[in-house]
């Protein structure tokens, strides 16, 4: 008996996911080449240079080949700041040209583009005047979205203002992992928090007065839950609070200038006796635990704010591909599951097309659909999961889970 197909909405969009930094290579005019080009001895981090990444500055036609053959409809990819605005106030157009040819050749392959515009790096001499820190920054940032609009906007199909704005301030000022790696107070990543939003409002207002197109930013909010059997009042009410403190209280700051909002989901945290826990569960290469109901549990939560849901990234190293199937087909039917008890999700782009930079952990860990060879001139090999995603993008739909 052929199994019961779980289908999606009929406009449904599936992609991957992917952000320039991380696989362009050669970003010399951004932070963290900046960052990773001066370490000091005795830093830790980043582990490795970008270098040359897997150099879709030149091969993103055959990377778009790939995304068609896995019957993708859309892509979600990021511009890079600092190639476009290598010095304040001067603009490369022959960048521009470039990133134009870029989604052109995405639509041609019949993608949808999901552009972001500023995916953690800044150009070098925004970070070096006060970053996201400084009370300027929101205008700097529009002028710069305005230029993206004026230039690209036609071939945008939604614009990403800025992805995971939170998590990335306390990230560089907070705790240090990342480019400006500073170790304020809370309160000192609270003000880069502040700005962003800020940002985001003047850049979506900059949108708005030049194009129809639609305008969201993207938030990587872990979902958190009482453990299930164990709980009791307190662990369901942190739960609550916790969710209120990363997610509602920071979406209100931008309500007004949302059209929709992306999903990057990676963590669960369970409250058991008031103390947090991660589930119990199989772990990725990282060490993070796979835990698929919080996606779907997540976005469910999120329809609340009355505006469409996209899951803009959702993904896992997983070098030998061992659980890159399993983990998506549960997380998958968990997000049809939201669907069907109302929530308004649209499309799901699946973090990442290529094995990447990985940020401070270098190349090591391995997101791709399509392993890359760094031995052997970035050969691109598509893992197993990479036809059983073509499988689903081309049904528009996964397959029921068994019962246990
Ligand atoms: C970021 C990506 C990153 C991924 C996996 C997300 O939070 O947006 O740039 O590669 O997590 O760590």
């Amino acid at each position: 008996m052929p199994k019961k197909l779980l289908s999606f909405p009929k406009k449904f969009l599936w992609g991957t996911a992917s952000a320039s930094y991380q696989v362009e290579g050669n970003n010399i005019h951004s932070d963290w080449w900046h960052w990773e080009t001066t370490k000091k001895p005795g830093q830790k981090w980043p582990l490795e240079r970008s270098g040359i990444a897997c150099d879709f500055y030149n091969r993103y036609e055959k990377d778009f080949d790939l995304c068609k053959k896995m019957n993708n409809n859309a892509v979600r990819l990021s511009v890079e700041w600092a190639r476009l605005e290598p010095k304040q106030g001067e603009f490369n157009r022959a960048e521009f040209a470039h990133y134009r040819k870029v989604l052109k050749a995405a639509k041609k392959r019949g993608l949808k583009t999901f552009i972001t515009l500023n995916h953690f790096t800044n150009p070098l001499w925004f970070s070096q005047q006060g970053g996201w820190r400084q009370r300027q920054a929101p205008r700097i940032f529009a002028r710069y979205v305005e230029e993206c609009v004026k230039e690209l906007g036609k071939d945008i199909d939604a614009f990403i203002t800025i992805n995971e704005p939170d998590g990335n301030a306390m990230q560089g000022y907070v705790t240090g992992k990342r480019y400006p790696g500073k170790k304020l107070s809370i309160l000192g990543g609270l003000v880069a928090i502040a700005n962003y939003h800020r940002a985001h409002n003047a850049a979506a207002k900059v949108i708005k007065s030049l194009t129809h197109t639609p305008v969201g930013i993207v938030k990587n909010i872990g979902w958190f839950e009482a453990r299930p059997g164990a709980s009791f009042f307190l662990d369901r009410w942190l739960a609550r609070f916790c969710l209120w403190l990363v997610c509602d209280s920071l979406i209100h700051l931008i309500h007004k200038n949302l059209d929709f909002l992306g999903y990057n989901h990676y963590f669960t945290i369970q409250f058991s006796y008031g103390m947090p826990h991660f589930p119990k569960g199989p772990k990725n290469d990282m060490n993070w635990v796979l835990y698929p109901p919080g996606l779907g549990r997540m976005l469910t939560y999120m329809n609340k704010f009355g505006v469409p849901l996209y899951v803009t990234e959702h993904g896992l190293p997983d070098r030998n591909d061992t659980h890159r199937k399993w983990y998506m087909h549960e997380s998958l039917a968990g997000v049809h599951k939201a669907i069907q008890n109302g929530a308004d999700i649209r499309g799901y782009f699946h973090w990442t097309l290529t094995d990447n930079f990985e940020w401070n952990d270098g190349y090591d860990p391995r997101f791709g659909l399509v392993a890359i060879d760094r031995e052997n001139n970035l050969k691109r090999t598509p893992r197993p999961s990479f036809y059983w995603y073509a499988k689903v993008c081309k049904q528009n739909g996964v397959e029921a889970l068994k019962t246990k």
